[in-house]
């Protein structure tokens, strides 16, 4: 069959993929422990779901302008002015069906044919497919377990060539849950600013970070390079609200305008109903992101504690989202398991534990376990994970 040539640069969400097949191991009767998902598993906070039933019951259910209602988007510019203490006016802003269309629109109206665009490695297999379908060309940057995968502006800046159109900076990232430091944020925008570079930042995660670490990046933005850069946000993780889809992308008049008429041909509208909810979740109290926070923390911990038991599944407690990306190379073998992808297709398979695998994130070699899931859960996947370990690669056999 003759498809359009971009097809053939891009490949489906690899993250989707383990999600599709946990759900189809369940329909067929199959009990499956889903550390794949990037979802939290908590539900939609109360108070957003009393306000999405509001709009309902109003018949709030027509078209809204493509770009979002005004209440929306001056409910994101307060909640950045009071976050971050950045002032934005609604012409800055527009509403996306979720962090995803944000930085696709972004994508679209700033990168084409001939253009590089630099991010950082291992990452969200969406932000290099977006670059290839706005036919430009990513180019990675690494970053490292041994200093916790930090985000060094001078590793993005030696990328830097003549092509380069823009840098996308992932922080809290996904899947390392590292934080880029601000100091190294201003680095790359001074010299963005001097160069014409645009930075585009994902804080998809921005609210789920669980120590007092200084992460202002919009404001490190609007000092550096106001006119170059682009913030995408989402209601998806801070809220539980991932079905919704709702996100927001936030920058200079002239890209939020073509980025408006791209979505005005595209999808338009983000859904009348989630656009109410997200106005509650946005100025409403903020107390449930902190509960689910605290929650996730703990989490955090006892997966870290129970997964260490096995020092050879070697992982650092991340800064932000809900990830363990654990480097598994020290089990894995010629003989037996030879890659991370062998690895999460015989879990799954023989543990029924189900993990992203490290091909996913260009980073072979790791898996990527979601704590957005019960306690319990968590448990019983780590003991079915060690166990399976200890199963392929008995400690005594490497000693
Ligand atoms: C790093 C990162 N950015 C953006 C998104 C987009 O999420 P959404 O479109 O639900 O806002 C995700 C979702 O997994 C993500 O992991």
């Amino acid at each position: 069959m003759r498809l359009a040539q971009r097809t053939t640069r891009i490949a489906g969400s690899p993250t989707m993929k383990v999600t599709a097949t946990v759900d189809r191991l369940r329909r067929s009767g199959v009990e499956v422990i889903d550390f794949g998902a990037g979802e939290p598993d908590f539900p939609t906070p109360d108070a957003i779901k009393a306000a999405a039933h509001e709009a309902l019951d109003r018949n709030f259910t027509r078209y809204t302008p493509a770009a979002g209602i005004a209440d929306l988007k001056r409910a994101i510019c307060d909640r950045y002015r009071t976050d971050y203490g950045v002032e934005y006016t609604e012409s800055q802003v527009i509403v996306t069906a979720g962090g995803k269309q944000a930085l696709y629109n972004t994508a679209l109206s700033l990168f084409g044919p001939g253009d590089e665009v630099i991010t950082h490695a291992p990452y969200w297999p969406t932000l290099t497919e977006q670059i290839k379908l706005a036919d430009a060309t990513p180019v990675l940057a690494r970053t490292y377990p041994d200093d916790g995968f930090a985000v060094h502006a001078r590793t993005i800046l030696d990328a830097v060539t003549p092509r380069t159109r823009g840098i996308i900076v992932n922080s809290p990232g996904n899947p390392t849950g590292a934080l880029i430091a601000e100091s190294e944020l201003r680095t790359i925008g001074e010299l963005a600013a001097k160069q014409g570079i645009w930075v585009v930042v994902d804080l998809c995660y921005e609210r789920l970070i669980y120590d007092d670490i200084p992460h202002n990046l919009p404001r490190v933005l609007a000092d550096t390079c106001p006119e170059l850069s682009v913030v995408c946000g989402s209601a998806s993780k801070s809220y539980a609200m991932t079905g919704w889809r709702c996100g927001w992308q936030i920058g200079p008049v002239e890209v939020i305008s073509a980025s408006a008429a791209i979505q005005s041909h595209s999808t338009s509208n983000v859904t009348s109903i989630t656009q109410k909810a997200a106005v509650a979740a946005l100025l409403g109290s903020q107390a449930p992101v902190t509960a689910m926070l605290d929650e996730y923390r703990k989490r955090r911990d006892q997966l870290h504690a129970w997964l260490t038991v096995d020092p050879r599944l070697r992982c650092q407690k991340p800064a932000g989202a809900f990830y363990m990306f654990v480097d598994i190379g020290d089990v894995l073998s010629t003989d037996g398991l030879r890659t991370s992808l062998d690895f999460a297709d015989a879990l799954l398979d023989e543990s029924r534990v189900a993990v992203t695998p490290g091909e996913a994130f260009d980073a072979p070699g790791t898996i990527r376990i979601s704590y957005a899931t019960s306690m319990e859960m968590l448990a019983e996947g780590s003991r079915r994970l060690l166990e399976f370990v200890g199963k392929h690669a008995p400690q005594t056999a490497r000693a």
